[in-house]
């Protein structure tokens, strides 16, 4: 990939990608860190005398909608960096155009969510024409949507000289390692509501790893699978046999799959409701498995014991429901009590129980990109990355 090192940004307008999809609430931005990983790039460019135009998604929006207004996250960036104002406008308008083409050096435009034009989405070329006229140069900082081929990813940076920023670079070089002369033993942690959104990372990884560990509602598609009575848990019938077939070719290729062993269950997803404890296939109805439970989170920190490389994404329960958080907080601390390994984790929930535990420094990278870091796992690259090679 070209990078920051291949470009002089002196005195040039820079049309920058970043991905600002950050959790608001009550128009406050409620989670900064996608903002505060895009400093350093912006820094860079400011340094060298460019000006900034910022280009983002926010949400999934079906055209313009206030509600997925980046106004709130330009009032979050101006407390990190000075010059930064907001451009109310759809950043491929004429308005937009005019508002950046008088920028001078050390300003920076946010522009409004690029998710407002109709084109994004669909790589219009003729949107990237426009997104192209706002700045002379291009740099892709946004990893979190690299796997994303729209107008602003993909579509404008095959019309700029185009760069990869800091943070795409860092989350790149991080995930390269997991797919290429990984130190063994090699495990991975996986959670999350559905197998299916797992499989192309499942498949490209087993024979990489030594150790495959299955937590949140997607095990109870395995569990069932292997024949347990899991209640009323999530399943997905559909991927019954699936789930059978990645079993056996994990088994094949001598790869450890650990379970859960037991489940903290409730009849329903609600903050302090009654919880029991069940063996994960022994869930009578009308109970619903809801997080790992206390054997599985000791039996969980055993499999990752002596492991030199350890991917996780995923959480083990409902995490955003307490107290059914538990068994995704237990796997951050067991990565994380983990010495001389390389860890990597992403997604979001994942990334949430890192920070609420204050163990972010435990851990040698920690994504900002979901989708994204699944999406190169699976294919060993991006549509955002191939376009800037
Ligand atoms: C993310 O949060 O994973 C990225 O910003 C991509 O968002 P999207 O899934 O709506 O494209």
């Amino acid at each position: 990939m070209r990078t920051l090192q291949d470009l002089d940004a002196r005195g040039k307008r820079v049309l920058v990608r970043v991905d600002y999809n950050v959790p608001l609430k009550d128009g406050a931005v409620q989670d900064e860190t996608r903002i505060l990983e895009s400093l350093p790039t912006l820094r860079h460019l400011l340094d060298q005398g460019a000006s900034l135009v910022l280009l983002s998604h926010l949400g999934r929006p079906k055209g313009p909608d206030p509600k997925y207004s980046l106004a709130p996250v330009a009032e979050a960036l101006a407390r990190h960096l000075s010059g930064v104002r907001f451009v109310p406008h759809a950043p491929g308008s004429e308005e937009a155009f005019r508002a950046v083409e008088a920028l001078g050096p050390g300003e920076v435009a946010l522009l409004e969510n690029v998710r407002f034009e109709p084109g994004e989405e669909k790589n219009d070329p003729d949107l990237a024409a426009r997104y192209a006229r706002l700045g002379e140069v291009f740099v892709l900082d946004a990893f979190g949507s690299a796997h994303r081929a729209h107008a602003s990813v993909v579509g404008v940076a095959r019309l700029l000289p185009s760069f990869a920023g800091f943070l795409m670079e860092r989350e790149v070089r991080a995930l390269a390692r997991l797919l290429r002369d990984p130190e063994r033993p090699y495990a991975v942690v996986l959670g999350g509501a559905k197998v299916s959104d797992k499989i192309g990372v499942i498949e490209n990884l087993l024979p990489r790893i030594d150790r495959l560990l299955i937590g949140g509602a997607m095990a109870f598609t395995f569990l069932k699978a292997l024949g347990g009575e899991v209640g009323k848990s999530l399943v997905e019938e559909d991927r019954l046999e699936l789930a059978k077939d990645l079993l056996r070719r994990a088994e094949a290729l001598g790869v450890r799959v650990y379970l859960p062993q037991d489940v903290v269950a409730a009849e329903r997803i609600e903050a302090g409701v009654e919880t029991r404890v069940f063996p994960a296939d022994a869930i009578p109805i009308p109970y619903m498995g809801l997080d790992i439970g206390p054997k599985t989170q000791a039996a969980f920190a055993e499999a990752l014991a002596g492991v030199r490389t350890v991917f996780w994404n995923g959480p083990m329960g409902v995490f955003e429901v307490p107290p059914f958080d538990q068994g995704t907080l237990a796997v951050g601390r067991a990565i994380a009590a983990l010495e001389g390994v390389y860890s990597v984790v992403g997604g979001g929930d994942s990334v949430a129980a890192v920070n609420r535990l204050g163990l972010k420094e435990r851990f040698t990278h920690v994504s900002t990109g979901g989708g994204a870091s699944l999406e190169y796992l699976e294919k060993g690259t991006l549509p955002g990355v191939e376009v800037l090679e």
